[in-house]
């Protein structure tokens, strides 16, 4: 695997590779079992947004495996200056081993990925949150089995970066994926006729809508995330409105079946895409799901990174 910018990029079998290898990974961490498949290397951490799970993830992740990771943020580097994107990617491939990214535009991770000569990890963009989706079908491979192709899953609010990524992860695994959305705020019409492009090949079902109770029903997994997403702070009021009826409640999660699960990507915002009632309910799901970054994560980084 040479870059990781997209689930849609990754072929049946790589997306297996990351979560057998991450499962594999997790145990043996459990176990005490170390893994320096990454001694002496380098990450790079490109952040222009902010975070708290990838940051620590990814570090403590590098850490692991051996290597180091090295903190860049937009505010410190030249890049905040304006230096461009192909010159970083030039400049930064003589001294890391990959480079991690976490920015607004899709088309500056893709930039600096066709400028760099070492690997590059989409750490979430605009358009989509790959690592995320990986580590979330990991969780739920954890959850109901490892046959995803007999579960369904309702994504439910904004058609977003989870959103996009889910469509490509269900696409790739072969599950059944509802979404449903605001009209306004479908996910991209690119990215569905993709993901029904690449659900051809293991069946997956995908279905746009706009009725959130429709999507849940008998859903295993039900999802949700932020109605305003990083850079949307603007209008986070006028979507609290619109994106009312799309709360994950009690009510809505018993069109759902009686052992569904809600997942989270985090930060979570109680009250508004989920009440705090159904949170809690699901807490021990979320933050396994959340620790889960750190396993998916370090797969993904030996697979891109290691000479093997
Ligand atoms: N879920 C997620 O990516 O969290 P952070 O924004 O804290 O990294
Ligand atoms: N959709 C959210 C995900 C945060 C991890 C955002 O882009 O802000």
């Amino acid at each position: 695997m040479e870059d990781m910018l997209s689930i849609h990029d990754l072929s049946v079998s790589e997306v297996e590779d990351i979560l057998s290898f991450a499962a594999e990974l997790k145990a043996m961490q459990k176990s005490g079992v170390k893994h320096e498949i990454l001694k002496g290397k380098s990450l790079g951490m490109i952040f222009e947004k902010s975070s708290t799970r990838t940051r620590v993830s990814f570090e403590v992740g590098m850490y692991q495996l051996g290597g180091q990771a090295l903190f860049l943020s937009s505010r410190d580097l030249q890049l905040g200056r304006g230096e461009p994107i192909k010159d970083t990617a030039r400049v930064l491939s003589g001294y890391l081993d990959g480079i991690m990214i976490r920015t607004f535009g899709h088309e500056r991770a893709e930039e600096l990925a066709k400028y760099a000569s070492i690997p590059v990890i989409n750490a979430l963009t605009d358009l989509l949150h790959p690592c995320q989706v990986l580590t979330d079908l990991l969780t739920i491979r954890e959850y109901k089995g490892k046959n995803l192709k007999n579960l369904k899953i309702a994504y439910v609010g904004d058609g977003n970066n989870m959103t996009h990524s889910f469509l490509y992860g269900a696409a790739k695994t072969g599950m059944t994926l509802s979404v449903a959305t605001p009209k306004e705020y479908a996910p991209k019409n690119f990215v569905v006729k993709n993901a029904m492009e690449d659900a051809k090949e293991t069946g997956a079902k995908i279905e746009i809508l706009n009725d959130p109770v429709k999507a849940v029903e008998f859903a295993d997994i039900v999802v949700t995330d932020t109605w305003a997403s990083m850079g949307q702070e603007a209008e986070h009021d006028e979507r609290k409105k619109i994106f009312a009826p799309y709360q994950v409640n009690k009510d809505l999660l018993s069109h759902a079946d009686k052992r569904a699960i809600v997942m989270h990507c985090l930060p979570a915002y109680r009250g508004e895409e989920i009440t705090d009632e159904v949170f809690e309910a699901n807490a021990s799901v979320i933050f396994e799901e959340a620790e889960n970054r750190l396993h998916t994560q370090k797969a993904i980084m030996a697979l891109t990174m290691s000479d093997f």
